[in-house]
Formats: C-alpha cells, sequence, structure tokens
C-alpha cells in the first residue's frame, strides 16, 4: 500500500483493558485499512510514514480512536503536547474566543496578542526582552538565520559565517535545511551556502577525543578556521545549536557549551538554540538550554510552545530583535489570536499547574527505570540518553555495534498494538516523551509496555 513503512495488515492482538489503555481490535483497525488508503492517494506522499492509527481525540496524555482503542500517549505528538492533550486551559480560553468571535487579525494588534507577548516576556528571563510569534518550527529557524546575518552585517562583519553542528537538524525550509547536517535531505537545493560551517558534535562515543570538551571545541574550530581561511571576528555573526541531538536526545557535555558560549563572546557571535523539541518544560527547566548554565542571545521554539495550535517563537535581545525593517519579518498567520490565546494558556499551565516541577520529578523515576531496562537489554540498548520526562533509547548490537533500525521499527509497532504510543525515530533510536501532566502510575504501566515490547521484538528478530 502506498504511504505503507508499516505493515497495514490488520493484525488479532491480545484485547487490553486498563485504567490508561484500552485494546479491543486487530491493529491496524481494519476499518481504517480504506480512509488510509484514500489519504495515501489524496495527500502528498511525504506526508506519510507514520504508524497505521487513526485519532479521534486526545485527552491528557491518551489518544483515543474511534472503534474503542485508548492509547498511553509516549510522543506528546512529538514533543508538542507538553501540557496534555486538549488542555483545559487551553480549550477553555479558546472556546471564549470562538465565542467571541475572533479567529484572525492579520497583523492588526489584539487584545490576545498583547496579553499573550506581556506574559511570555514576564515569565522568561529578562535577557530576552522581545518576541517574534510565527507558526512552523523551521520559520523560528529560518528567522533566527536573518536575524544572525542582520547582526553581523550591522556590526560591519565581511561575511555572514554560522556555526553549526554535525549531526544537528533544524526544519525543513532552505535555510534551516542549509543549517542542517544531513546531505541527502539537502541535496534538493543543489548548492550549498558557502558561509555555513559545520562543526563536530562531542558525541559521548568519541569519549577519548572528548576527554576534554572545551580542547575539543576549541580543536575543532581552530581546525575550521585554518581549512577555511576563517577570521572569527569578522567572518562570522552566528552559532546555531540544537539544545540537544534530536535523533538520539544526545546532550552536549556541559563545559563544551559554556565554551561555545565564551567563544561567541570572544568574537561577538549570536548564540542561538534551536529549543524546539527541548523547551516547555520536556527537560525538567522551562528552556533546555537552562540546562548548561549559559545566557543565549536568541532561541528558537515551536512545538511545546502551545501544545494545540501551531505557534513558533523566536525570543532575544531588543537590539537584535528589532533589526528588520518593519513588514521585512512577518507572517499572514504570525501572532494570530487563537494561537497567542493558546500560547499564553499554554505557559500558564506549564508555570502554574506545575507541570515543569512534574517533568523533573517523575523525570529521576523515569531515567531510573530505563536504566534498568538498559542493563536488561545490554546486547541491545547501547545508550539512554535525556533528561526530565524526555529520553531516547539507543539499540546497538553489542558486539559489533550494528544500528537496529528494524529492531526498533518492530518494538513501535509491538508498542502500538499493546496501547503505548512511541517516538519511531526511523533510526535506531525510540523516543519517549509522555505530556508533562502524566502521573507515576501511568508513566510506570508505560515503562512495563515498553519492556514487553523489547522482549518480545528481540525474541522475534533474534530469537532469544
Ligand atoms: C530540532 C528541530 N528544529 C526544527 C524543527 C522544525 O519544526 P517544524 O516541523 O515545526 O517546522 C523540528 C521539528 O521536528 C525540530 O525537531
Amino acid at each position: 500500500m502506498a504511504g505503507e513503512g508499516f505493515s497495514h495488515i490488520p493484525k488479532k492482538v491480545k484485547k487490553i483493558k486498563t485504567k490508561y489503555r484500552k485494546i479491543c481490535t486487530s491493529i491496524p483497525v481494519p476499518e481504517s485499512i480504506p480512509i488510509l488508503q484514500r489519504v495515501y492517494e489524496t495527500e502528498s506522499h511525504s506526508m506519510h510514514g507514520q504508524l497505521p492509527i487513526i485519532w479521534d481525540r486526545a485527552n491528557g496524555f491518551q489518544v483515543y480512536d474511534s472503534w474503542g482503542n485508548k492509547w498511553l500517549d509516549f510522543s506528546s505528538t512529538i514533543f508538542v503536547a507538553n501540557a496534555g492533550h486538549s488542555n483545559n486551559r487551553i480549550v477553555n480560553a479558546l472556546k471564549t474566543l470562538l465565542e467571541k468571535p475572533l479567529i484572525q487579525t492579520y497583523t492588526f494588534t489584539s487584545p490576545e496578542r498583547y496579553e499573550y507577548l506581556d506574559y511570555l516576556i514576564n515569565n522568561t528571563p529578562s535577557y530576552f526582552e522581545k518576541a517574534f510569534l510565527l507558526s512552523a518550527g523551521t520559520e523560528a529557524t529560518e528567522a533566527s538565520l536573518k536575524l544572525m546575518r542582520l547582526y553581523g552585517k550591522n556590526k560591519g562583519k565581511k561575511k555572514g559565517g554560522i556555526l553549526c553542528f554535525e549531526g544537528n537538524w533544524h526544519g525543513r525550509t532552505l535555510g534551516a535545511q542549509m543549517m542542517s547536517y544531513d546531505k541527502n535531505q539537502k541535496d534538493w537545493i543543489g548548492y550549498l551556502d558557502p558561509n555555513i560551517y559545520h562543526l563536530p558534535f562531542p558525541y559521548p562515543w568519541l569519549n577519548k577525543e572528548i576527554e576534554d570538551p572545551k580542547l575539543f571545541f576549541r580543536d575543532s574550530i581552530a581546525k575550521l578556521c585554518k581549512e577555511s581561511k576563517i577570521d572569527p571576528k569578522n567572518d562570522l555573526c552566528g552559532i546555531m545549536m540544537e539544545t540537544f541531538q534530536g535523533w538520539g536526545s544526545i546532550f552536549y557535555p556541559e563545559e563544551f557549551v559554556q565554551e561555545v558560549s565564551l567563544f561567541a563572546k570572544e568574537n561577538d557571535l549570536i548564540l542561538c538554540f534551536d529549543e524546539m523539541q527541548s523547551g516547555f518544560g520536556r527537560t525538567g527547566e522551562l528552556f533546555g538550554y537552562m540546562n548548561y548554565k549559559v545566557k543565549p542571545d536568541l532561541i528558537a521554539c515551536g512545538k511545546g510552545a502551545s501544545s494545540s495550535l501551531p505557534l513558533s517563537i523566536v525570543l532575544g535581545r531588543k537590539e537584535i530583535m528589532d533589526l528588520p525593517q518593519i513588514g521585512s519579518m512577518s507572517s499572514t498567520h504570525s501572532a494570530n489570536p487563537m494561537v497567542c490565546k493558546a500560547g499564553k494558556a499554554n505557559l500558564e499551565a506549564l508555570l502554574e499547574d506545575g507541570l515543569i516541577e512534574n517533568s523533573k520529578n517523575l523525570g529521576f523515576f523515569f531515567h531510573v527505570e530505563l536504566k534498568k531496562l538498559k542493563q536488561k537489554y545490554s546486547n541491545y540498548i547501547s545508550m539512554i540518553n535525556g533528561k526530565g520526562l524526555l529520553a531516547a533509547v539507543l539499540f546497538n548490537d553489542k558486539s559489533d555495534k550494528t544500528p537496529l533500525k528494524n529492531l526498533c521499527d518492530l518494538i513501535s509497532e509491538k508498542c502500538l498494538q499493546k496501547g503505548l504510543l512511541v517516538v519511531h525515530t526511523g533510526r535506531e533510536s525510540i523516543k519517549l516523551a509522555p505530556p508533562l501532566c502524566i502521573n507515576k502510575e501511568a508513566l510506570n504501566e508505560g515503562l512495563i509496555v515498553f519492556d514487553e515490547a523489547i522482549k518480545e521484538s528481540i525474541f522475534e528478530l533474534y530469537g532469544n
């Protein structure tokens, strides 16, 4: 079937009924197949390849289809639903606006827009003086690239050099793809921006090379400057880094990021974190960069910024945020009142309902339990990364280090059949990221299901 990826043949699976999960049909649901088939016929192929489930409704940390099945969600729709699916604060806020009614204002100001901006600026670190509101994450990273280059121009720098990192990823529009490392993904562009550079990422498995993370960074920057004849003060204007490398939730060593930040200061460069996956409480801090104890000049956020409607944000100092001329950095749907209403209610929920603390506190339990899984399946699980309610479980064969992508596909599929949704990365990792409103009992149940799925998948693929 077009759109394939996972099997679309309904499979008889064990019926499940617990407080948090219910599976009462074959999976995928037989009635869902013609609907999926129709979607594959009418929509661009690039949107497909996902686990075969049709969402009917979602609430808190659970997702329902219309055939009676209920899943425990460990994906938060890929880090979006941080405040929980259909969070009451957000739903009620949106209802008031629908009843008003006001659903679009273009760039005319609305009460929802100024109230949200005030709340956002007052409740984020004081060095973020202004915000720019957009819709997609890739727009926010793209806008950050523009701001970094405008900053360099304004400072009279000779070139608009941007430092990025190998393996990092920033979105699907042109500038974002240029800053991303994946060469296959940007092949369509036909050329590479000669002033965007990629430095080696300090992967934990390079332990010999990164014994001294500061030196690792300084050596790589010195090598780049020599090879590309770069004078950092005049030829570079910014640094873009994912707060952790997405596919494997791989954090940098703290001293590494601190050294990057120092280098940015020494050379008057803008330091920008791509906070798409790490922002809004996911790692147990409001923003993920806070784990490194540095102060960025800019951050690009999205996903969990609203837990619902399309909202992305660039936050930064006034001096940088005011560089674009009026009208040169705006978008038709920027600061849409519905989205602003959702953004404010989301941040209120995260800050006032203790969801960031829940992420931090339950995160300790989560990672202790995951460590036990790593020990249990030590021949297959090479690493577990993450902080707060974020984890990536990396599957590699212990003996020859082969990435076990097929095992990850099967585990994800088995989780679906058992009533658990995980983040299928399409690589040798599975990411687990429940909404931050989850409770310990449900979190523990999901981990037990994940354990069962690993055990059965290993048996099915390798017979042990
Ligand atoms: C780290 C990172 N940056 C940028 C993006 C792009 O966001 P969007 O898909 O909303 O354009 C994503 C999306 O997955 C992301 O994970």
